[in-house]
């Protein structure tokens, strides 16, 4: 593990915002088909490694849509991947609902399309790459846990 890594295996995930913010995500509260917005925390001070880039987008995805690619990484359905866009750096901060958008990450700043069921691959607009996958698993009371460090630099180049 490096020191500068922005999520480390064993990393709790707390909500960025909303009426359950700072508390831990757990696979029981995600709905299949939605995303919530979370930080990966150290379990010990319970805070982020980084402001920025901790944050990560969790999907919860029918088991039967995540391909080969996303499977590794998955537990119960869920994948998660950093929320900071690989293009200019904006937080990518919607779940897209309709056409070539629907079902995935979308950064709004310049639309650039992400799919969570493919391992984040970039299906459009200006992103140099996909977003790196922070591998997950569950603890026994079913909160979500960092398995490892994310699989890529997080945040553009
Ligand atoms: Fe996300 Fe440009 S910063 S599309």
């Amino acid at each position: 593990q490096t020191a500068s890594s922005p999520a480390k295996s064993g990393d709790l995930l707390v909500y960025q915002d909303g009426p359950r913010k700072g508390q831990v995500v757990k696979v029981a509260d995600l709905k299949e088909g939605t995303a919530v917005w979370a930080q990966a925390v150290d379990p010990a001070t319970k805070k982020p490694r980084d402001a920025v880039k901790s944050g990560v987008v969790i999907v919860r995805l029918k088991p039967s849509e995540i391909k080969a690619s996303s499977q590794k990484n998955a537990v119960n359905g869920v994948v998660a991947y950093s929320d900071i866009c690989t293009h200019q750096g904006c937080q990518a901060k919607e779940l897209g609902s309709l056409g070539q958008g629907k079902g995935n990450i979308i950064c709004t700043c310049h639309g650039s399309i992400y799919d969570p069921r493919d391992n984040a691959t970039v299906l459009g607009g200006p992103a140099p790459r996909r977003l790196p996958a922070l591998p997950l698993k569950t603890d026994a009371a079913g909160e979500l846990v960092a398995a490892g460090e994310f699989t890529g630099k997080v945040g553009p180049k």
